[in-house]
């Protein structure tokens, strides 16, 4: 498994990590593997499956997006998109799981990843996007709680939506199967959680 050594801060602006976003290669995976174990080490919310939902959503060919954010050719930073059911759900993604590299969290790469993956998805033709997790961090990319598109299984407080046109889902959205391939509980998060 690759480990990504410490990277020597890129500073840009008021300490914004300046990285580039680029889709996934197969070489990428095992540092998204790790990467993202190590970002969700010891978090309350976590149960540590997260690397496992995602070689999940690989697997069953439900990744639709995956992105990484690349700081002096090290990965820092991946998030993943899958599309959610029921299967006449379409065109409305799942955001998530999102991970930055623990030593290079708040510096703004995963800000840049978010931004970029829902331009991603909207030129793709996307309807919006959904994730749970902490409303504090997502509102910023327009996300607003919507309770009543949750899930019943997750915390319909910590369900949100970012619409790009007029409608909402027509009705509850399913996660992918794969995001319980890794047994995740879907308990409620005291952190960030994107779509896991
Ligand atoms: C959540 C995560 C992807 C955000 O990426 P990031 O690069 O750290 O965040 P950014 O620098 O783009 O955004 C910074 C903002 O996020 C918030 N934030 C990010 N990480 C935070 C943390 N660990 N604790 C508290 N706030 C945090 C801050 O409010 C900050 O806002 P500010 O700019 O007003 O101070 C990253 O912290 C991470 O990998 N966390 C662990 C895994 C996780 O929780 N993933 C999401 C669930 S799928």
């Amino acid at each position: 498994m690759q480990v990504v050594s410490p990277v020597e801060p890129d500073l840009g602006d008021r300490n914004r990590l300046r990285v580039v976003i680029r889709r996934e290669s197969i070489a990428d995976r095992d540092a998204i593997r790790s990467l993202t174990a190590r970002a969700f080490s010891g978090l309350p919310f976590s149960d540590g499956t997260e690397p496992l939902v995602i070689d999940a959503l690989r697997e069953a060919n439900a990744l639709a997006l995956s992105l990484v954010a690349v700081l002096r050719e090290q990965i820092a930073g991946h998030i993943a998109f899958s599309e959610v059911g029921p299967p006449a759900q379409s065109g409305w993604f799942a955001l998530g799981p999102v991970s930055v590299e623990p030593p290079l969290q708040r510096r703004g790469v995963g800000s840049q990843l978010i931004e970029a993956g829902l331009d991603a998805i909207r030129e793709q033709g996307a309807k919006g996007c959904v994730l749970v997790g902490d409303h504090r961090y997502y509102h910023r990319f327009g996300f607003v709680v919507a309770p009543a598109f949750a899930p019943s299984q997750y915390p319909p407080q910590h369900f949100q939506v970012v619409r790009f046109g007029d409608s909402f889902p027509d009705a509850p959205v399913a996660f992918h199967p794969a995001f319980s391939a890794g047994a995740i509980q879907p308990n409620e998060p005291t952190g960030f959680a994107g779509g896991s």
